[in-house]
């Protein structure tokens, strides 16, 4: 068996995009040293310069989301500490004891966690089936739909296998029935192109770590123009800079449910990298991926007890890749991908069990690779190498 350790600490074969992006562009660095040695101050708190700086870099950060997502109000757009908390937020700000929601079998547990709680407190529950492979067939959601329902909520693609969901139209059944569409854009969010307003989404959970470029901590949900404001409670409450005379939550938006300081160089960085991607194109970040993910497919494929799981049709998911090799222990295959090949990965169940059960992949899970912008045709031909190597042992 081939085993290249000794240049394996060398290495930094980085597939763990799906977990965080690694390397962030420049840009994205520069701007949060920037703000720490220029602005640092505490927007919307104070109206000298130095706050006034920080608001504007906050206003600009939601106008660029707002614009990514075709949200047309930028004051629509919360900040939260990551996509896990904005699913929160939309959960338990909209959703009460009577009222039924619908999910798939292919979501993560941020989306499955905050569900099961809610199920537990008298909220009522349908799982729409997906197949081994991640798809949803629209007409079983729709199938699900009765009286007291109230929203759907559905990642854009699994984490697991990558494959895109049918968000547009899941979106077109909401609407028709009058109900609201929380789309969970946790791997999709900068790399395939969301328009909240035709896919008819009307909270769009987001996180800013991924394939948006940015740093860890940020996020958010935006909140369409259907949601009615009055009805949904704010996840915490507290100072927002904004009526301060007055003891009780603002109602007006961000603030209602903006509340204490926010990760202000977070957003900095967050800015410069949507920049970033607005001078790259979705369109050619996502080319780029979906052609090192047909490169690796195709390889993978005549490699010897390699098992690929989920679409196998780059066109038809993210640059996310499950597989397990010769039934090995997965654990194992990433310890020796890490310390033998020096290729970074995931394995086990990634957080989304119910999905590892539609994939009939549970308990163990898979070993996952998932690729980003940065990642070259070189390092997929070089795990190639690693794979069939450690096929063959
Ligand atoms: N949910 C992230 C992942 O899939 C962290 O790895």
């Amino acid at each position: 068996m081939a085993d290249f350790s000794s240049q394996a600490h060398d290495k930094k074969i980085y597939f763990d995009n799906a977990a965080t992006s690694w390397p962030k562009p420049p840009q994205m660095i520069e701007a949060m040293a920037e703000f720490s040695c220029q602005a640092g101050a505490n927007p919307g708190r104070a109206g000298h310069r130095m706050a006034i700086d920080s608001a504007r870099i906050v206003y600009e950060t939601r106008e660029a989301i707002a614009g990514l997502f075709h949200c047309a109000d930028p004051l629509r757009v919360i900040f939260t500490s990551n996509v896990t908390e904005a699913i929160n937020l939309g959960l338990f700000g909209l959703l009460k004891a009577g009222d039924h929601v619908i999910t798939t079998s292919m979501e993560h547990n941020a989306v499955m966690r905050p569900l099961r709680y809610l199920q537990a407190q008298g909220v009522d529950l349908s799982i729409a089936p997906c197949s081994r492979e991640g798809y949803l067939d629209p007409s079983d959601v729709r199938r699900e739909i009765r009286k007291n329902t109230r929203m759907i909520v559905m990642t854009h693609a699994s984490n697991v296998s990558g494959t895109l969901m049918p968000a547009a139209e899941i979106g077109r059944i909401a609407h028709e029935n009058d109900l609201l569409l929380m789309v969970d854009a946790a791997q999709t969010a900068g790399v395939i192109p969301i328009d909240m307003q035709k896919d008819h989404i009307d909270l769009l959970a987001f996180t800013g770590h991924k394939s948006l470029y940015g740093p860890m901590g940020t996020g958010g949900l935006v909140i369409g123009e259907r949601v009615d404001l009055a009805n949904f409670k704010p996840l915490k409450m507290g100072g927002t800079g904004s009526n301060s005379e007055n003891e009780v939550q603002p109602a007006f938006l961000p603030d209602k449910f903006e509340s204490g300081t926010l990760n202000v160089i977070g957003l900095a960085g967050l800015l410069a990298s949507l920049r970033w991607i607005d001078q790259n194109g979705i369109d050619q970040i996502r080319a780029h991926e979906a052609s090192l993910t047909r490169a690796f497919l195709e390889g993978a494929r005549s490699i010897e007890n390699l098992r690929l799981y989920g679409p196998s049709d780059a066109a038809e998911k993210t640059s996310v890749i499950p597989f397990t090799l010769n039934g090995k222990d997965i654990g194992l295959i990433g310890e020796w991908l890490d310390e033998r090949y020096g290729i970074f990965c995931r394995v086990g169940l990634h957080c989304a069990p119910a999905a590892a059960r539609t994939m009939g992949v549970f308990p163990d899970g898979t070993i996952r690779f998932s690729l980003g912008y940065f990642n070259q045709l070189s390092e997929i031909n070089y795990a190639l190498e690693a794979l069939r190597a450690l096929s063959e042992r």
